[in-house]
């Protein structure tokens, strides 16, 4: 990661959903009006010209964006699982929200209606979160979130849970913490000390939505996510960490969470989307995105 650089791959996520209207209306299973904001000055008008494009533009549009089908596809599905999760916490009682590497995530502008009165407290690298101010100060869109500055892999992370207190979380209770996009940058220490740190501030009864790539597939991978690989560690955040589903739940049970659920994309992607919209994040016989979404509970 480098720190004084805002997210490259941050940016490259949020501008996916940002093309979220390129997709037929029966695809689209969220809205993120701002993403393609954070597309960079180079490619954000191009991309809103896309969307603005009608006809045999809109055509020619689809097509160009071909390439980069299978990544909004894909963040249609892990993003509507984390949106669904959260929402349903929210429902539930629940009244604050912690975002770990939050990047150029606008949950708390999105879903702001929905939201209520609930506090969102986003953490990320200084960098990313200057850039993601601008934005939307630019677009003079109120933030619906408290930033803190913070690197995974240099603060002490045993110092999170005060400074979260400082900005209004309450450890008695319960939090939803989202970590999307995040763990396959961190390393093993990190991600122990991040868990740890999650377990300190959350209350019984707080969870914990996260994706991750299967750990064989970062420690061999096959050609397309040996291409990822190289397309991430070329931009500076390089994959580093996966999970066994089948190791998962003991592992966080150690760690004081009981696992609610663990989906992979592709399952996902057929059960929410048209017929036939699941083998666009096919290429071959390979699943382009090896991610699964899982939600954990803080175990009393
Ligand atoms: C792929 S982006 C995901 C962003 C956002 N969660 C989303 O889904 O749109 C990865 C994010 O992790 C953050 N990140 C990676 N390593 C980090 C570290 N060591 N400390 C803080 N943030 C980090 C990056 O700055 C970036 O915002």
């Amino acid at each position: 990661m480098r720190e004084h650089r805002p997210s490259f791959t941050a940016a490259f996520v949020a501008a996916c959903r940002g093309l979220t209207p390129m997709l037929p209306r029966a695809a689209r299973l969220i809205d993120d009006p701002l993403g393609l904001r954070f597309a960079g000055p180079q490619l954000a008008p191009v991309a809103a010209a896309m969307l603005e494009a009608r006809g045999p533009a809109r055509v020619a549009a689809q097509v160009a964006l071909l390439p980069v089908l299978p990544w909004i596809v894909y963040m249609q599905v892990r993003t509507r699982a984390i949106d669904e999760a959260l929402l349903a916490f929210v429902a539930g009682g629940g009244t604050q929200v912690v975002i770990l590497g939050a990047g150029f995530d606008t949950r708390a502008v999105r879903l702001a209606p929905r939201l209520g009165g609930v506090r969102v407290i986003e953490v990320d690298h200084p960098a990313t979160q200057r850039r993601k101010d601008d934005e939307l100060a630019a677009a003079g869109v109120d933030p619906g979130a408290a930033h803190l500055a913070w690197d995974f892999e240099v603060d002490a992370l045993s110092a999170l849970p005060a400074r979260l207190g400082t900005l209004g979380l309450d450890p008695s209770r319960p939090t939803f913490t989202i970590w999307e996009g995040v763990t396959m940058y961190l390393t093993p220490a990190a991600i122990d000390a991040t868990v740890a740190a999650i377990a300190q501030y959350s209350a019984p009864g707080s969870q914990l939505a996260f994706n991750y790539v299967r750990k064989d597939l970062v420690d061999r991978p096959n050609p397309l996510a040996a291409a990822a690989a190289l397309v991430v560690r070329a931009v500076g955040e390089p994959f580093r960490t996966g999970f066994d589903p089948a190791t998962l739940p003991a592992w966080l049970s150690v760690r004081g969470f009981r696992l609610l659920r663990d989906d992979d994309f592709e399952a996902l992607a057929t059960r929410w989307l048209p017929p036939g919209w699941a083998r666009v994040l096919r290429r071959g016989r390979r699943l382009i995105v090896v991610e699964r979404t899982a939600v954990a509970e803080r175990a009393g």
